[in-house]
């Protein structure tokens, strides 16, 4: 395997085939608090100094709802192992060929072919973050089987190659909780492991999150959000650091704009950006009406009260 070392146009040979290399990725904000499930992906991508040659790091699945941090999380451990971080956004129109070699017609009808963030990442010993997997069919999963086991490569069928993962690439995979496009079958999910699960900060973490990502804002305007986001993860609302932050910038733009005093501008942003149902709840007073709070108890007794049987129908 030869490699160039031309920084803009970096390629690999393999096989007698030259791969053109993608670019990494840059986030422009690192994570802040959630120590113990950064711990847990340091230690997944740690490789015990005393263990053989054949241990490899493990590439964890990361979970949780949506906007909770999992892709800034990543990323930021990501950077504690290498400087080359590429991000693989899963979409539920990936195909093999996009997750791995993907022909280019170049100038003179020539066919180039150009590696993809994840076989960049293989090639290079980088950190790759397969962001939002749940996405992805099961076809294009299917073709990183071998990558996510001890054996470690991929198969490009476009290019009629077998790439090779370096000793030092990493992966891991992000998940929503929300909505998966298609079912991760079990093989996969049993190569994914183990789980990693991001959830929602705490109220010193939230106003250190706002703090980094709205470094300009105005304190008191951070307080307020964050509060209310601590009474959303109280009554465990899908209302996320995301969230917070969108209140935040689209509230200044608000008051700037229409000169409106900041708890107006603050309701209104929240109503626009959450909806009106987990707006009610920046009024500290607001008590959910009863028949939304039933615990996870009182619906599993009411299943077996009026179906006997125990089971949902
Ligand atoms: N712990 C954190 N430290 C710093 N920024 C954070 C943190 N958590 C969330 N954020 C900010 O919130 C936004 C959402 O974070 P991110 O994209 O990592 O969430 P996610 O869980 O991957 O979301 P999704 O499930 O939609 O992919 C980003 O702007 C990020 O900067
Ligand atoms: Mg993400």
């Amino acid at each position: 395997m030869a490699a160039s070392s031309e920084p803009q146009r970096r390629s690999v040979i393999i096989e007698g085939i030259e791969l053109r290399l993608a670019q990494p990725d840059e986030m422009p904000v690192l994570s802040v608090g959630a120590e113990s499930a950064k711990n847990q992906l340091r230690a997944c991508w740690l490789v015990p100094s005393k263990s053989a040659p054949q241990e490899i790091p493990l590439s964890p699945r990361i979970l949780g709802q949506p906007g909770v941090g999992k892709t800034t999380l990543a990323y930021t451990v990501a950077k504690e192992f290498s400087d080359e971080i590429y991000i693989f956004q899963c979409t539920m129109d990936t195909r093999p060929e996009d997750l791995l070699v993907t022909p280019v017609i170049g100038s003179g009808q020539v066919i180039r072919y150009h590696a993809s963030p994840l076989t960049t990442a293989m090639l290079r010993g980088g950190v790759c973050i397969l962001d939002e997997g749940n996405r992805m069919s099961e076809k294009s999963w299917a073709s990183l089987a071998p990558l996510l086991d001890t054996r470690r490569y991929v198969e490009s069928i476009i290019a009629g190659i077998k790439i090779k993962a370096h000793p030092n690439f990493r992966a891991a995979v992000t998940m929503n909780d929300d909505s998966s496009t298609y079912e991760i079958p079990e093989y996969i999910l049993s190569r994914l492991q183990p789980q990693i699960k991001v959830g929602f900060p705490s109220a010193e973490e939230e106003k250190e999150i706002f703090r980094v990502n709205l470094p300009h804002s105005d304190e008191e305007l951070l307080n307020v959000v964050s509060d209310y986001l601590g009474r959303c993860h109280s009554f465990e609302l899908p209302v996320a650091s995301r969230d917070g932050i969108h209140i935040i910038r689209y509230a200044e733009r608000l008051m700037e704009k229409l000169a409106i005093s900041a708890p107006e501008a603050i309701g209104q942003a929240t109503t626009q950006i959450v909806g009106e149902e987990f707006a009610l709840y920046l009024d500290p007073e607001f008590e959910p009406p009863q028949q939304q709070r039933i615990s996870l108890a009182d619906a599993e007794y009411l299943l077996t009260r009026f179906n006997p049987s125990g089971r949902s129908s």
